[in-house]
């Protein structure tokens, strides 16, 4: 090996940017007030263990498609770019349409991206973070110019609405970035300065689906034993999560070469907010330079962040030059982060 540390990089940074952004959810809000009537569980005990208050849950005949196709024509929209522009479309989801095909191809029909190639990626609540890491290294290498990058969820669809340990916690919706290649100008140019991705599969049953896979096909012995749904070991992922997410934070920060001081906003994936708030403080960042908005949407795992962004930049806590550092931790276990020039 040279002396060339992994992460330098071959090329000068940034070269990709995010020029667009879009989010859509269900019109369905579910407060904690509804598991109340349903499930032992009170509101104080979800909003002080969680921040929860409500969440988004789809229609069973929405899709997670149309969900992302609703974020997809925002994006597109506030990039001035039409469906023709996109040559790469990356999804990532815990909850795909159908296992065979992809999501990312149904909304490439939907979308009539007809140029573009289209894949999902499964990395949980990471999953956006995962696919914009990807869709920036499709940029560098000169395989794409235009890339649609989207987190999109159904949790409803996977979550055992009897079970209080895991109901409380999910909401369905999409959030979808335009990311475009970019040539660095000025002192401080726009775009993507870092990106750090770990996962650590030793830990993957402490937050999982049993059954309905290729190892056990769906049966009527995986819906009477309910194995299809997702399962969670919450005091250990909640261990996990913490330390997970300051190291996150701490290599996005070091790789783009500057300091917690220099971060404008903290958008943190909104599984609970108190990681939120271990996260902030690891990072010495105070609440007020941290996005939280979990008490609207639960845990929507890969459309956290670009929700969070989303409101973030409609609020003006963000805008043109700010520096925003994303971090998120899921299910694989699988963590990452990046540090984004707006
Ligand atoms: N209402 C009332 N009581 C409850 C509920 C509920 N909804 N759920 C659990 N409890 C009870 C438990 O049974 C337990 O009771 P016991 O002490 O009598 O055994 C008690 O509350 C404490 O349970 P814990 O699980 O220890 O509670 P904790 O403070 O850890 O909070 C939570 C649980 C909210 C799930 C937390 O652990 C958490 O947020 N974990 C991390 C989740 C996460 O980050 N997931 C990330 C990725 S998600 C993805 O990838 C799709």
């Amino acid at each position: 090996m040279s002396g060339t540390p992994m992460n330098a990089g071959l090329l000068q940074r940034p070269f990709a940017a995010v020029t667009g952004l879009g989010v859509a959810v269900p019109p369905r809000v579910v407060t904690n007030a509804w598991f109340e009537e349903r499930l032992e569980t009170s509101d104080q005990w979800i909003v002080e263990r969680t921040g929860i208050r409500e969440r988004r849950i789809a229609d069973p005949t929405q899709t997670v498609a149309e969900l992302s196709r609703e974020a997809s024509e925002l994006a597109m929209a506030q990039a001035g770019i039409t469906a023709d522009d996109i040559d790469s479309i990356i999804l990532g989801t815990a909850t795909p349409d159908r296992l065979l095909p992809s999501t990312a191809c149904d909304l490439q029909v939907l979308l009539g991206a007809r140029n573009a190639t289209a894949f999902d990626i499964s990395a949980a609540c990471p999953g956006f973070v995962y696919a914009m890491t990807v869709a920036e290294g499709l940029i560098a290498s000169g395989q794409s110019r235009t890339s649609l990058v989207i987190g999109a969820e159904k949790l409803s669809a996977i979550t055992d609405m009897e079970d209080r340990s895991t109901a409380i916690l999910f909401g369905d919706g999409a959030g979808a970035a335009i990311i475009q290649r970019t040539t660095p100008e000025g002192k401080a140019p726009r775009g993507i300065l870092s990106t750090f991705l770990k996962s650590d599969g030793r830990l993957g049953n402490l937050l999982y689906r049993p059954g309905g896979g290729s190892a056990d096909p769906i049966s009527d012995k995986v819906v009477a034993e309910r194995t299809h749904y997702l399962r969670m070991s919450g005091r250990e992922v909640f261990k996990a999560a913490v330390i997970a997410m300051a190291e996150a934070s701490d290599e996005a920060i070091r790789r783009a070469g500057v300091t917690a001081d220099d971060i404008d906003l903290l958008v943190p994936h909104q599984a609970n907010v108190r990681i939120i708030e271990a996260t902030a403080k690891h990072a010495g960042m105070p609440m007020d330079r941290v996005m939280v908005n979990g008490d609207r949407y639960g845990n929507t795992s890969s459309a956290s962040i670009p929700l969070a962004l989303d409101q973030a930049l409609r609020e003006g806590r963000m805008g043109p030059g700010s520096l925003v550092l994303v971090v998120a931790f899921g299910a694989g276990f699988t963590w990452g982060s990046a540090v984004i020039r707006w």
